[in-house]
């Protein structure tokens, strides 16, 4: 399979991919947001070629069945990060973890991105800054009954489950891209410096494939607007000047000492306090 990206729709060309072919992948799917609630603060998010307003229903059984196909092209022991958030329809609430646990896939972990900024600041509830990032693990056949996986090397592990990382800003092109920092940080904990193939089965502006390019890792993307994927190969085709924005975010994938380093050194116990003098 050759680095690149497809042009259709993501489920039917999941379904012509054959199975275990990919290590890791990262994706930020349509929301299903429904256009009609629009913000004030940052502008609407609509695409180019496809709709974002859906039954809820006929949203979230398409998820499923593309988070099955991802399953299938992951190979046993691979990871998959899916970004969603926490979205309210005429009150009730729908959590991805909704449909996330109806996946075939392990639910690793659930990271909180910490936006710090987010579009419709209103009073039904208190501002909504953050998102949600779905580690999503496919064990191997030896660990049917414990999913336990591979763990993480301390040097990614050392981060914590809430990631403080500013939105990017809205390209003129492409709807809602992601930080580069995002899909940098998944992929590169799971791949490290050794070799894998990524997926990303709603491409967009092309921002996982970047980084994955950048890391050295193959790649593959979908999606099913021509416009968005001629421009995310003409960013492929340029993506050394993101090289120093990739770099700033591997530099924090070092360690000095781990904990276990620390410990032993006594570096971890807590500073004693002088008593105050009343
Ligand atoms: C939230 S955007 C992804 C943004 C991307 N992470 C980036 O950094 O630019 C969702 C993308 O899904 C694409 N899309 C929507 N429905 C699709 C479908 N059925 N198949 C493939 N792509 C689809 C849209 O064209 C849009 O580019």
């Amino acid at each position: 399979m050759e680095n690149g990206l497809i042009r259709g729709d993501t489920l039917s060309v999941l379904r012509e991919l054959p199975a275990d072919s990919f290590d890791a992948g990262v994706t930020s799917p349509p929301y299903n947001k429904g256009e009609r609630h629009q913000g004030w603060l940052v502008p609407k998010v609509t695409y180019h070629a496809s709709s974002d307003r859906r039954a809820e229903d006929v949203y979230q059984a398409e998820q499923i069945e593309v988070l099955n196909e991802l399953y299938r092209v992951t190979r046993p022991g691979g990871s998959f990060f899916y970004n969603h958030k926490l979205r309210w329809d005429r009150g009730w609430l729908q959590h991805p973890y909704a449909w996330v646990s109806k996946t075939d896939w392990v639910l690793r972990q659930e990271i909180i991105w910490q936006r710090k900024i987010a579009g419709n600041i209103r009073g039904w509830r208190f501002w909504q800054v953050e998102e949600r990032i779905y580690w999503l693990y496919k064990p191997r056949l030896e660990e049917a009954a414990a999913p336990i996986g591979t763990e993480l090397e301390s040097r990614h592990a050392k981060m914590t489950s809430i990631w403080e990382i500013r939105p990017e800003r809205k390209l003129d092109w492409a709807p809602d891209p992601f930080p580069l920092e995002i899909p940098a940080r998944c992929i590169y904990a799971i791949l490290g410096d050794g070799q894998g193939r990524v997926i990303d089965p709603y491409a967009g502006s092309g921002t996982t494939l970047v980084a994955a390019k950048l890391l050295g890792y193959d790649y593959l993307g979908i999606d099913i607007s021509e416009e968005y994927i001629e421009k995310a190969r003409e960013r492929l085709a340029n993506a050394a000047v993101e090289q120093v924005r990739l770099d700033k975010e591997i530099e924090k994938h070092r360690v000095g000492l781990t904990f276990k380093q620390r410990k032993e050194r006594g570096l971890t116990k807590p500073r004693t306090r002088r008593p105050r003098l009343i």
